[in-house]
């Protein structure tokens, strides 16, 4: 199984709803990034959108393509947002946020008017939890964050990047939380986000419209 490839066959698929005129969110991450290189293909042979980036690292990729860019402040209306997920569940609800972009990712995301998910078949869960939560947390707050989770038995371990705190695009730090024994993942949402100084998790539920999912050689696709 070639997991690249499906990612990219996914990325292809996804780009397929892109029409000129169009203003496309650009998510983050190896799959993302395979959508925002086919785009840059596009762009070159004549296709006119604009781009806003869900991170840095996928705005300078953007810049690359030569894909012209946008804010969010600057833009009236996002049509379609294409990203990434760590995993997602027959439900369609997801955990993103494993690249550390979830808050800007969860913004455009639900500020955009059609939501496309592309992923690898091994993204593919019955249950979510396999993959450590990231919740995005300030820095003044996340030591006594980090107490309050390990009291609820979440198990958090403060994400680290070449032996330093990993620093978000925003300046803050994530927490990875062990949420494998936890069936109710919307009062989960709840109860991390009435923690003072949690910003953001990486729980997105009801915000996907569409999964594409590359498998071997085609795709497949949830609505
Ligand atoms: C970044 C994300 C990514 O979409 C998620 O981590 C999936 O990444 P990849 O496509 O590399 O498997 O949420 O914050």
């Amino acid at each position: 199984m070639n997991l690249d490839n499906e990612k990219r066959l996914a990325a292809i698929e996804a780009v397929k709803y892109v029409k000129s005129g169009m203003t496309v969110g650009l998510g983050t991450g190896s799959t993302a990034a395979h959508m925002v290189k086919e785009l840059g293909r596009l762009v070159k042979n004549g296709l006119e959108i604009v781009g806003v980036p869900s991170s840095e690292n996928t705005k300078k990729l953007a810049m690359e393509l030569g894909i012209p860019l946008t804010t969010l402040e600057k833009t009236s209306a996002i049509d379609l947002y294409i990203d990434g997920a760590d995993e997602f569940d027959p439900y369609m609800q997801l955990i993103k946020g494993g690249g550390g972009a979830l808050l800007r990712e969860k913004i455009l995301t639900y500020n955009s008017d059609l939501v496309i998910i592309i992923a690898d078949s091994q993204k593919e869960v019955k249950r979510l939890g396999d993959f450590k939560l990231p919740v995005e947390t300030i820095p003044f707050a996340t030591k006594k964050i980090e107490q309050s989770l390990q009291k609820m038995g979440l198990q958090p371990k403060l994400r680290v990047k070449d032996s330093e705190n990993f620093v978000t695009d925003e300046g803050n730090f994530i927490l990875d939380l062990n949420i494998e024994h936890i069936s109710n993942i919307q009062l989960l949402e709840t109860k991390l986000k009435q923690i003072p100084g949690v910003v953001e998790t990486g729980l997105f539920l009801d915000m996907a419209d569409i999964i594409i999912i590359g498998q071997g050689e085609t795709t497949i696709t949830l609505k």
